[in-house]
């Protein structure tokens, strides 16, 4: 595994790393025909780590447990769970002391400042106005630690806070889902999903659901959407989107009058060297849900083309493609041409569709693909067959792994004049017409080379990783292997500045700053796999403030936390305050489990 731009997205949490184990070691029985009784892996997905850890150490599976060391068999339960062992009554907010006084003020969205869902607006420009940030530049430095709320059995912090109606709505790799008060970090419910919940909640209207007026919508990593009322945490429905037993759900759905657009994405990229595993037929899709229901309008996949049976490997296991184009990134909604835009990951069998690394354009009523535009070609991967020991599931030519891993910005320009602005991992940004079948207007490469569009360069080079932030003239960008952040004008594509964050020791490994930026009027904010939280100014990208979130802290519900890298979900600024989450654990970066609130003093 190499550096932060040539890597899939999440690889490297625990439960993540022990899916090339269950390939490795179950695949020849579960799956397999020969043995019946082995449950599916589709089966063992519902199973709880503890069940799965049990049969390892003490029950049927005891004789293939005891060749694995005590890790190996961790990893594979939390891994084909989808979570981590351990993680019940202590992550239960009945169990903790910082209960919120109740009755609570219902959830009534609109009469507080909000940050909803993971881009603070269907064109996921991530950018709060300053009527809802409610924080000037000149309060920034003085902004000061408040509350930070510890997350029980946590190793990976990778939710991003939504703030609606003065409450913070929060996921974690527990499975847990939690509603605190935003300005004192009290706990008001949680919910345990069947799995971990890696993205941002949305909170939004709810019909014909009893007495539930709001609910709070999101996904889970092993495919399943949810709905919990919004004052009570209590499920209204759950609904499982994708049968593929790799498929999760890595982003936040996207929520738009009463239908729900969920990404899907899979772990099937993640170890399908092994040659017990029929290689490859997992593909990234779009489904529409109605809200109120959970009941699926549509489903669009990335690759037309259904997998189809195209021989056997050497061990006679067979083999399926196309696959891959799994989708990273929330949907950006065009309320103007009723369009939806993802940008899609690469694929895991070769050649690549021309889907592959691509933005596309669905229809928002009927899923139909309305166009697509191919940012980087023959990009074929699978993580597991980086370097040595490749076997004949590989593709033939490994590919550099760049995706589209974050989600385009729809920008409003001067004029009636619009762009899709596109982010990448080799640092190319580019500028596309969404009125005009995403025709380039201009691509860059934020590190002043020429764009590298299909060239494969598989050295790491600064990019970008989970999105940047668009304030209406420039797109912020903080920037992975060691390149600090930049800021880009949307209507020409000019780099307006590139700072460097930090003194990157010389031998020691390059900072990433490839959690998703976020911006107010005059600030943007960056956050780096040191646990550094950076206020910059969106001027010059001269720094205004610095946090160092990788310390331990004193939480209000006394839970014992430190902070780590911050990762993926960036920070989500409303009502005078800033939040994130410190702890992300990808790739050798540091694990932590705390949620961070600030406020100006
Ligand atoms: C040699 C074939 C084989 C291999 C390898 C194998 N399994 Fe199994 N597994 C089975 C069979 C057969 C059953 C059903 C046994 C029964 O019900 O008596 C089973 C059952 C299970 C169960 C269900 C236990 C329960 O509580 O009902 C789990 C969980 C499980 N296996 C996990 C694993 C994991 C994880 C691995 C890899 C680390 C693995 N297995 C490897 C054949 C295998």
């Amino acid at each position: 595994m190499a550096a932060p731009t040539s890597s899939t997205p999440a690889a490297g949490i625990p439960t993540e790393r022990g899916f090339g184990i269950f390939q490795l070691h179950c695949l020849s029985c579960h799956g397999n025909p020969a043995y019946e009784q082995a449950p599916s892996p589709a089966a063992l997905r519902d199973f709880s780590p503890q069940r799965i850890y049990d049969a390892l150490t003490s029950g049927v599976m005891k004789s293939v447990g005891d060749t694995l060391s005590e890790t190996e068999r961790r990893f594979v339960a939390e891994s084909v769970s989808g979570r981590l062992l351990g993680s019940s009554a202590q992550s239960d907010a009945r169990n903790m002391i910082n209960q919120c006084p109740s009755p609570a003020r219902s959830v009534a969205p609109g009469a507080a400042p909000a940050w909803n869902g993971w881009g603070a607006d269907l064109q996921n420009s991530r950018y709060q106005v300053a009527t809802q940030a409610r924080l000037s530049p000149a309060q920034i430095p003085s902004l000061r630690l408040k509350w930070a709320f510890g997350l029980p059995n946590s190793t990976s912090v990778y939710g991003q806070p939504t703030v609606v109606a003065g409450r913070v709505f929060f996921g974690t790799d527990t499975g847990y889902v939690y509603a605190l008060d935003a300005k004192s970090g009290c706990v008001y419910w949680s919910f345990m999903a069947k799995a971990g919940v890696r993205n941002a909640m949305n909170i939004g209207p709810i019909k014909g659901r009893g007495r539930a007026r709001y609910a709070v919508y999101f996904g889970d990593l092993k495919a399943n959407v949810y709905a919990l009322d919004a004052d009570s945490g209590e499920l209204l429905w759950s609904t499982h989107v994708e049968p593929h037993y790799t498929a999760r759900v890595t982003a936040a759905p996207a929520l738009y009058r009463g239908r729900l657009f969920v990404p899907i994405s899979s772990w099937e990229e993640y170890a399908a060297r092994s040659l017990d595993y029929p290689c490859c037929s997992s593909v990234g899709n779009v489904v529409a849900l109605d809200a109120n229901t959970g009941r699926q309008l549509w489903k669009t996949y990335v690759i037309a083309q259904a997998p189809a049976e195209v021989g056997t490997n050497s061990k006679g296991v067979r083999q399926y493609a196309p696959a891959g184009g799994s989708i990273w990134n929330t949907p950006t909604i065009d309320v103007q041409r009723r369009t939806l835009y993802i940008g899609t990951g690469d694929s895991t069998t070769f050649p690549a569709a021309n889907t592959s690394d691509a933005v596309m354009a669905l229809d928002l009523m009927t899923g139909k693909v309305l166009w697509s535009v191919q940012v980087f070609e023959n990009d074929s991967f699978l993580l597991a067959c980086v370097g040595a020991n490749r076997t004949d599931n590989c593709p033939k030519v490994q590919g550099p792994d760049w995706d589209i891993p974050s989600a385009p910005i729809l920008a409003q320009l001067h004029g009636h004049r619009r762009l899709l602005l596109v982010g990448t991992k080799p640092g190319d940004i580019l500028g596309l017409d969404p009125d005009h079948q995403g025709a380039v207007v201009w691509r860059t490469n934020v590190n002043g080379e020429t764009a590298i569009a299909a060239g494969y360069v598989a050295t790491p080079r600064p990019g970008v990783m989970w999105g940047g932030a668009f304030d209406g003239q420039k797109i912020y960008y903080g920037l992975t292997a060691g390149g600090g952040a930049a800021a880009v004008r949307a209507d020409s594509g000019e780099v307006a500045w590139r700072v460097s964050l930090n003194p990157d020791a010389l031998g020691a490994p390059k900072i990433s700053y490839g959690a998703a930026t976020s911006a107010i009027p005059g600030v943007a904010f960056v956050g780096g796999s040191d646990g550094s939280f950076i206020a910059l100014s969106t001027e010059d990208g001269s720094e205004l403030w610095r946090f160092d979130t990788r310390r331990d802290f004193d939480t209000v519900n006394r839970v014992p936390a430190h902070g780590g890298s911050i990762g993926a979900a960036g920070a989500t600024i409303a009502d005078g305050m800033v939040y994130v989450g410190s702890g992300y654990s990808v790739l050798g970066a540091q694990p932590g489990n705390v949620l961070l609130a600030f406020a100006a003093q």
